[in-house]
Order: C-alpha cells, then structure tokens, then sequence
C-alpha cells in the first residue's frame, strides 16, 4: 500500500497507476489525485471507505466543518463533490471505469457517493491534461495581470462546468459588472470581519506549513513568509481590520480580467456536490489553460447578501461559489493529508 499512497499527494506520479493490480490498489491511487481538490480554509472534509475491493464510499467529515462560515455544510459538501469530480478525471486519464451514484443513501447524509470501480477501461486522451492540470492548480489569492481571459478559454470554462447540466457559471467581464459584485465582495468582507466568531473560526485554521496536521492556511498562501503565520492568525482573532481587507478585495476583484459565479436551481446537498464537481471542473479547465483563480465568497457566506448577487446573474439561479480569474504568480502548494490519513478499509 505504501507505494500507493504517497507521503505528498501532490508527489504523485501517474505512472505509479500501471503498478496497481486489482481494483482496490487502482482506486487507492486515484485517491491521491481526490485529495489535491480545494475546500474551504483548507480543512480536506472528506473521509473514504474502501469497502471489499472494488467499493468506494466519500463520506463528509463533519469534524472538519466551519459551523461560523457554514452553518449548513454547504462549502463542506461543495468541497467533497470537488474531490469527487478529481477522481472521475483521473480514471478516466488513467483508464479505469467508474460507476457513481450521488447520495445512495437517504437515510446516511453522510454518505456523498457511492463509487464502483469497474476495472481497466480505453484511457480518455483528452484527460490527460486534466490530469496534469490537478497537479498543478493552486488558489492565487494574488492580483492578476490586466490580460482578458481567451474566448476559447472562456467557452471551454463554462462547458466544463456545465458538462453535468446541474450547474450554470456566470461570467462577468465588463467593468460595470464586475465593480457591482466587487462592491458585494467588500460589503461581505466588513460583515464578516466585524464578527469575533468568523474571525475566531478563521484564525483557528491559520497554521504553519511545517506543522502536523497537513491542513489549515498558511500565510505563504497570501504572500507572507510561513513563519509569520502564528502572529497573523493572532492579529485576525483580535483585530477588526474589515475595512483593510475590503478595500484589497474590490482592487482584487475589479483588477481581475474577469469574474464567474457557479449558481444551480436549488440550494441542496445534490445541488451542493454538483457545484463541487463543476467548480473543480472549470478550476481545471482554467488551469490548462494557463490561467488561475481564487475564490471571493463573502457575498454567498453572509445570508443577506446573497440574494443580492443572485439578482446579478440576470436569471434564477442560487449562488455557490464566486471566482476571480485571470494570470498571476503561482503559489507554493498547499499542504495536504496523505491519503492513509482519510481512507478506511471495512468487509464488503
Ligand atoms: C467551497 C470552497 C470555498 C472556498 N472559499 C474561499 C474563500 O472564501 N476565500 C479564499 O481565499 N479561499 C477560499 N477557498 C480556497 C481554499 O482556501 C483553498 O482551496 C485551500 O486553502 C487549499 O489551497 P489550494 O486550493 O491552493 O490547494 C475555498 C475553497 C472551496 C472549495
């Protein structure tokens, strides 16, 4: 198993994948790949559950939820389907077939999808640059260069995310647009930060790189040496700096080429995991494609704001998730749990 799982799930080589006998081994290996998806702060949500050898279960881990940011598990579950849509990629990057069943189970909400491995299957050329594309996605919180995102890019963004039909993206290139989101962004960002709770729950998950755990925000994710992390985690648990942080974020926002909102038709755990799969899906697309994104959420987590951005969209549609996109310097990875951490092995 330990040639499998990597220490570094970001170490992984797809070449490992031809080494894998029976379906067990092969979807251990493809776990390396669901882990390196976003979530929120960074808290990897997400449990797996081998049973006998060819079922996989993705179970939420409600251990790691933010009950401050998201009360409902919303962006826990979001983050799970993200997960989820990596190891549909890779087996088909890599060649095995998969058959999943989204929320099997009425009566265990913790029970996300039920994953079969089928065995071998034609490996899906055009995945192979997704594929490389999970390696190498980060979340840059950086200010972008001015460069509009290709029309080609643009149309290959949102057909990713729509490819399952759940989920529509928005996207927002014309200034007036985007200052009109960017002024929900700061407005959400002096709500938040005014709250000792969410700065609390925040803080609690700012931790160094070097540490055990594998998880949380490192300040080397906005710019600042690791180190500095403890005293910034400090700061933000003391401070109300709403206004600071607003002001950086509508320069943020309105200096990105462009902005896109993924929005379903309802506000579900199904509508939930289908935004995770789309999110990641576009997050991907965008990575080949040479661009990044990161993630301006507040007008979505703060509940008297969201119905303002949803009145942006122009049509029905309930808001998930808020990217900025564009070019900008790449991050250092953020860390990650070795796969042995969140996988389980149970009798079939
Ligand atoms: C559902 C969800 C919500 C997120 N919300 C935010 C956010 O509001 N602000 C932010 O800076 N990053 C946000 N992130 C990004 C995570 O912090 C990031 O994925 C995590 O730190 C791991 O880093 P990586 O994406 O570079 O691997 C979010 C990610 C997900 C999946």
């Amino acid at each position: 198993m330990d040639s499998i799982l990597m220490d570094d799930p970001w170490a992984v080589d797809p070449a490992g994948f031809a080494d894998c006998h029976g379906s067990g081994a092969r979807l251990r290996f493809l776990l390396n790949y669901a882990v390196l998806a976003p979530s929120g702060h960074n808290t990897q949500p997400w449990l797996f559950r081998l049973r006998g050898d060819d079922l996989l279960e993705l179970r939420a881990d409600r251990s790691r939820a933010l009950p401050v940011v998201d009360p409902a598990d919303r962006a826990l579950t979001i983050s799970c389907g993200a997960a989820l849509a990596n190891l549909r990629h890779a087996a088909a990057a890599l060649g095995e077939a998969l058959e999943v069943t989204v929320l099997p189970d009425p009566g265990d909400r913790d029970l996300l999808a039920a994953i079969r491995g089928l065995g071998p299957c034609p490996a899906a050329p055009a995945s192979a640059r997704l594929l490389r594309a999970i390696t190498a996605r980060r979340t840059t919180r950086f200010a972008f260069a001015p460069d509009p995102v290709p029309e080609p890019l643009r149309v290959e963004a949102i057909a990713a995310a729509e490819e399952a039909g759940a989920a529509r993206l928005h996207w927002f290139d014309a200034p007036a647009r985007r200052h009109a989101l960017a002024a929900l962004v700061a407005e959400g960002d002096r709500i938040q930060m005014a709250d000792p709770a969410f700065r609390h729950e925040l803080s609690a998950w700012m931790r160094s790189r070097r540490g055990a755990g594998r998880d949380g925000l490192s300040g080397a994710a906005f710019g600042m040496p690791d180190l500095f992390t403890f005293a910034a985690a400090l700061v933000v648990r003391t401070f109300d700096m709403g206004a600071g942080q607003a002001a950086r974020d509508q320069e943020l926002a309105e200096g990105s080429p462009a902005l896109a909102v993924l929005a379903t038709p309802g506000d579900t755990p199904r509508d939930w995991i289908a935004t995770g799969e789309a999110l990641q899906r576009t997050l991907l697309a965008v990575t080949a494609g040479g661009f990044t994104a990161s993630f301006l959420n507040q007008s979505i987590e703060v509940a008297s704001l969201r119905p303002r951005l949803a009145a942006e969209l122009g049509e029905p549609g309930v808001p998930q998730i808020l990217l900025r996109i564009g070019r900008g310097p790449r991050p250092i990875a953020a860390v990650r749990r070795p796969v042995r951490e969140v996988l389980r092995e149970a009798e079939a």
